[in-house]
């Protein structure tokens, strides 16, 4: 199973979570909390907000939320156990040794073997690159211009022309046949196995511990396909990694260079472009433009100079710009990709062309305008028409004026006039955004009232929950009123029974421990949601202490009283459905009324109010 509840609560208190997040996120200190930019969604103004007190964090804009193993899990995409060792590891906590279910050690040691695979196949086709057998592989890579160092800083490696060198070599490691064919580099049929490369030179892929998680094979001279690539296993997912990334992210370089190939990601590095990655034999995904944007702000985008490449190239600048990452079009011409412009015309040419890089915008004009003859007024009207459509959507004024200038200087069109089209067509896309937010805003609305009359009870009860986070003097006073089966069976009772059982049993609460006893992830935002809301009440902006302690007492007096009020129907329907005597129920209802009569002298007070 997992590790021991003191155990866990050693890492946690001994990893602030200001700190580990501010490792990832830059922080700034706001009232009692630390605000950024939400890792977790795309914003320009930070709602992400950590806070110190709580030990939690909480984003208002995409309400993510949790303690610092949950922050770790989804970032870092840790299972719960690996957040703690990291923790551990990091505030010098040495672990008990884990205890562990069958499956789990049974993932574990699934997981491990994969690993070992991989990394013995990477020094398999390593060897036999240098080996008399992998000549025609080491002459290959040479002759395409690399050098012994970057084919050392890539792995790089070959693949015999034998069907099952590989597949004997790991068998005689102690690999069982499920096991290598789960890990994809052989594949096995009735008739036999296969290693699944031969006769390729093989791009190791790693992970960013520089673990190897699979490989790419391009094939010796011409042949079909091209490139192969290890399946997806649980430790290869290809949409989440970029090849290059692990060296990359250390360049001292602005920006990544996003490339097609593996070939252009290495001769780029070994011409001193160190910060070239490349998508992993399919197509750009958002996971990997956020993947970038943890590193970097602004991508530099190499793709061929061909239809494929720029069709490509537009797709990844969509992709970009979803994810707020900036991006600039470098050209290749008259070249087909960075490897071969960096061959023939080398490293100080291509820095020329980094500093010529076009903005994303330009880029799609630039496709826009090679649909159209510009010379004839027929077709310039259509391409003007099309580009103010364009030109329309850049949100910001400013960054759109800019724009609109260097569009007319570039094709030759009346600044004036291409103005006048973009603001008209600017008005246009507002009325018709407004006349949609109306509309969805409307729905939002229909929805929150349907969820208010059934859930009238239940904000109440999240309501007194974040009150009872917030106001260590109150705690006790609220709990002397209401006990946990005030509150509706679900999440906010496990919530009220273990902010019980904590002030019982150490006289204070602790958010994040709370957040943590629940095991499902997806639970932590809403758990968050609560524990690290702010309570507005009349009077807050008051200056007198005196009168704001009292308006805060009588806003969380009427809290208290209506979850419990709550309560009390409740459970005098759950006695009417019992089936006990009517004595008994009887005596009950008497104890509720009693509970009942008692409200009228409930009273929270605050300070000394
Ligand atoms: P390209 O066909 O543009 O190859 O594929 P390249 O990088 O110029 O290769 P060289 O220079 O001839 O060696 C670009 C990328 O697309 C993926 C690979 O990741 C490759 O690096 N690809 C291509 C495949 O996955 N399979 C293929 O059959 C071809
Ligand atoms: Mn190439």
């Amino acid at each position: 199973m997992y590790y021991p509840e003191d155990v866990i609560e050693e890492v946690r208190n001994s990893s602030d979570i200001v700190e580990v997040i501010g490792e990832y996120v830059q922080l700034k200190k706001k009232g009692n909390s630390y605000f950024g930019l939400c890792p977790f969604h795309n914003e320009k103004t930070g709602s992400f907000s950590v806070s110190s007190d709580k030990q939690m964090f909480y984003c208002f804009g995409c309400g993510k939320g949790g303690s610092v193993f949950t922050f770790l899990m989804e970032h870092e995409n840790y299972t719960y156990p690996e957040a703690i060792e990291h923790l551990a590891e990091r505030a010098g906590i040495v672990l008990p040794k884990q205890e562990m279910t069958i499956e789990q050690k049974q993932e574990q040691d699934y997981r491990a073997a994969l690993r070992e695979m991989n990394r013995t196949a990477a020094n398999y086709f390593y060897k036999l690159l240098k080996h008399e057998h992998g000549k025609r592989g080491y002459d290959y890579l040479r002759n395409r211009g690399l050098t012994d160092d970057t084919i050392i800083k890539f792995g790089l490696g070959y693949s015999d022309i034998y069907k099952d060198d590989l597949y004997h070599y790991l068998k005689k490691k102690g690999y069982t046949d499920y096991q290598l064919r789960e890990s994809g580099l052989v594949e096995i049929n009735d008739k036999g196995a296969y290693d699944k490369f031969w006769n390729r030179v093989m791009f190791p892929i790693v992970d960013m511990n520089g673990k190897v998680i699979g490989f790419g094979g391009r094939v010796m001279g011409d042949g079909e396909p091209k490139y192969l690539n290890s399946k997806e296993t649980v430790l290869f997912e290809k949409k989440k990694n970029l090849y290059g990334l692990y060296q990359a992210r250390r360049s001292k370089r602005s920006g990544f260079i996003l490339c097609e190939g593996y070939m252009d990601v290495i001769s780029m590095h070994q011409a001193g472009f160190d910060n070239a990655v490349a998508s992993l034999g399919t197509a750009y995904t958002e996971e990997q433009a956020r993947l970038i944007k943890r590193y970097r702000d602004h991508v530099y985008l190499a793709y061929d100079n061909d239809g494929a490449g720029i069709k490509a190239a537009l797709r990844a600048i969509d992709i970009c710009r979803n994810v707020g990452l900036s991006a600039r079009v470098i050209s290749m011409k008259p070249y087909k990709d960075p490897d071969e412009f960096i061959k023939n015309l080398g490293k100080e040419e291509y820095e020329k062309r980094i500093d010529k890089s076009v903005s994303a915008v330009m880029f799609e004009l630039q496709v826009l305008s090679d649909k159209y003859n510009l010379s004839d007024p027929e077709g310039k009207t259509q391409f003007i028409n099309e580009a103010a459509v364009k030109l329309s959507l850049i949100a910001d004024k400013l960054e759109r004026e800019t724009y609109v200038e260097a569009a007319a200087r570039e094709y030759s069109i009346n600044e004036r006039a291409l103005k006048d089209k973009v603001n008209k067509t600017g008005a246009a896309n507002m009325v018709r955004k407004q006349y949609k937010e109306i509309e969805e805003s409307d729905k939002k609305l229909h929805q929150r009232e349907k969820e208010k009359e059934k859930d009238g009870g239940l904000l109440q009860e999240k309501l007194l929950l974040t009150w009872i986070a917030n106001e260590p003097s109150c705690r006790e006073q609220v709990f002397k009123w209401v006990s946990p089966e005030d509150f509706s069976e679900g999440l906010t009772r496990k919530i009220a029974v273990l902010f019980d059982k904590q002030i019982k049993d150490k006289g204070d609460i602790n958010p994040a421990e709370i957040v943590d006893s629940f095991k499902d992830v997806s639970v932590h935002s809403e758990v968050s949601a609560i524990l690290n809301a702010e309570v507005y009440f009349d009077g807050e902006q008051e200056n007198d202490a005196g009168i704001r302690n009292q308006m805060k007492s009588k806003a969380i007096t009427e809290t208290v009283l209506r979850v419990k009020e709550a309560g009390i129907d409740r459970r005098m329907k759950e006695i009417m459905d019992m089936s006990c005597s009517k004595e008994e129920q009887n005596t009950m209802f008497l104890k509720l009324m009693d509970e009942q009569a008692l409200l009228k002298k409930l009273y929270i007070t605050f300070g000394n109010g």
